[in-house]
């Protein structure tokens, strides 16, 4: 067992190339079953939830390896095998729904999982397919599905679900007829699994937009696509800096993804520069804090960072609030914010916090995957040495979170435990 243990209260200065996105990533393996050949996915990262998706493609009979930081994937031999291992240990499992139905017409997966940061029901993935004509069986343990053909040229979507969508899409790539999804989320991760589908040969137009139209075709061909940069990983990042002061470079930063983060952390008071593909954030005094913070679907202020801003509103000059919308279950880390001396009160999903001078450094445990980066960032921003516990969690997104730490000028390194 390993924790992570910080020498916080420094400023930062360094540069690190930004990961590839791991929430583009996840859906656009689970649409490798849908083309016929060899796909070639590059800036992969390397990270738990990825492994685990490999693990389920090769449970399926698919070719799956890296060449560096490359995916080599060709699902040629896959079968419809029951995926029901460790589907509880990522939420992304239930991607595989849409694209067992395209390929094979049928899927047998065990439940979905995640962090411990909601529920995550899956009644809208069941609704929503359900109106495409597939019929559904459960159980304690499994979903069963099965359709014999898609039907359905309208699909409404009540919440602009990123899981929904991106299941509606792969669901619908092999469909010959046309078929609208209304109300479809707008984050980055859609439009790069929209970017994969075309390149396969599936026409869709209103990427990027609240409606899709798609005009499937039977037979995809396998894309070679390059992932776009990890958003949430260079928000995490450029929020330390916020926290800790100092300069830090971004390199190949996904700019275009970033419009909220980077207006929050101007409004926190950080001057920010573009210089090509690289973000160049300069933090010259302590955050001032904000009110009226809240979580929004795409291009609202990502739920993701949440905790990372939370960690830098607790250093911040003045009150600040901030209101989580998206889940029902995202303040784990307020406790261990409190034990380092954080002044945050919570009313329902509203979160109010008190600037205070310092938070001083203590043992914490990460609980989930976004808050364990924040209690890294914490731990930056503290006086005196923070450990984080149950780092398993943080490397679910995380490709080195100490490697790019330190190359921005944090004092962290790995120990393990006796
Ligand atoms: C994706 O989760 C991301 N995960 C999450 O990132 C991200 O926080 C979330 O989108 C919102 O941006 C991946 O892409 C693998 P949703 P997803 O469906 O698709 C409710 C991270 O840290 N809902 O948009 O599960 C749901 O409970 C992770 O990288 C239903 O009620 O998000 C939530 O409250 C965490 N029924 C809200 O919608 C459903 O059937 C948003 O969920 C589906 C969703």
């Amino acid at each position: 067992m390993g924790k992570i243990e910080i020498h916080g209260g420094y400023p930062l200065d360094g540069s690190v190339r930004i990961q590839g996105s791991k929430n583009a990533l996840l859906p656009i393996l689970s649409a490798c079953i849908l083309t016929e050949g060899e796909n070639k996915i590059l800036h992969c990262p390397k990270i738990r939830d990825v492994d685990l998706m490999i693990g389920f493609l090769k449970a399926g009979g698919a070719s799956v390896y890296w060449q560096d930081q490359t995916l080599i994937v060709n699902t040629q031999e896959m079968q419809p095998v029951p995926l029901r291992e460790q589907t509880e240990s990522m939420r992304a499992s239930i991607l595989f729904l849409g694209s067992f139905l395209g390929r094979f017409g049928k899927a047998v997966l065990g439940y979905p999982g995640g962090c411990p940061i909601g529920k995550r029901p899956i009644d809208l993935h069941i609704q929503t397919l359900s109106s495409m004509g597939v019929a559904f069986e459960e159980n304690q343990e499994e979903i069963i599905a099965s359709c014999h053909g898609f039907t359905g040229e309208k699909i409404l979507l009540g919440y602009p679900s990123v899981g929904v969508t991106e299941n509606l899409l792969l669901a619908a790539a092999k469909k010959e007829t046309l078929t609208e999804i209304i109300g479809a989320a707008k984050e980055p991760e859609i439009l790069a699994l929209c970017e994969f589908l075309k390149k396969a040969g599936v026409k869709i137009s209103g990427a990027g937009t609240r409606c899709l139209k798609v005009q499937g075709r039977k037979i995809l061909s396998p894309v070679t696509m390059q992932l776009p940069a990890d958003r949430i990983v260079a928000g995490t990042y450029l929020l330390s800096c916020a926290g800790c002061g100092g300069s830090v470079y971004l390199r190949k930063a996904p700019i275009k993804d970033m419009g909220s983060t980077i207006a929050a952390a101007k409004n926190l008071g950080m001057e920010i520069k573009r210089e090509g593909e690289n973000l160049h954030g300069v933090m010259k005094s302590r955050p001032k804090g904000i009110m009226g913070m809240k979580t929004e679907p795409y291009p609202g202020f990502p739920t993701d960072l949440q905790s990372p801003l939370l960690a830098v509103l607790c250093i911040a000059k003045g009150n600040s609030t901030i209101t989580e919308q998206i889940f029902e279950n995202r303040y784990l880390i307020l406790k261990y914010l409190r034990t380092m001396g954080a002044k945050i009160r919570l009313c329902h999903q509203e979160a109010r916090i008190l600037g205070c001078e310092s938070l001083y450094g203590c043992q914490v445990c990460a609980q989930d995957l976004r808050g364990g980066a924040a209690l890294v960032l914490a731990g930056m921003e503290a006086q005196g040495k923070t450990c984080v516990t149950n780092v398993e969690m943080i490397q679910r997104g995380y490709e080195d979170i100490i490697g790019d730490l330190r190359s921005l000028g944090a004092r962290i390194r790995w120990t393990v435990t006796n």
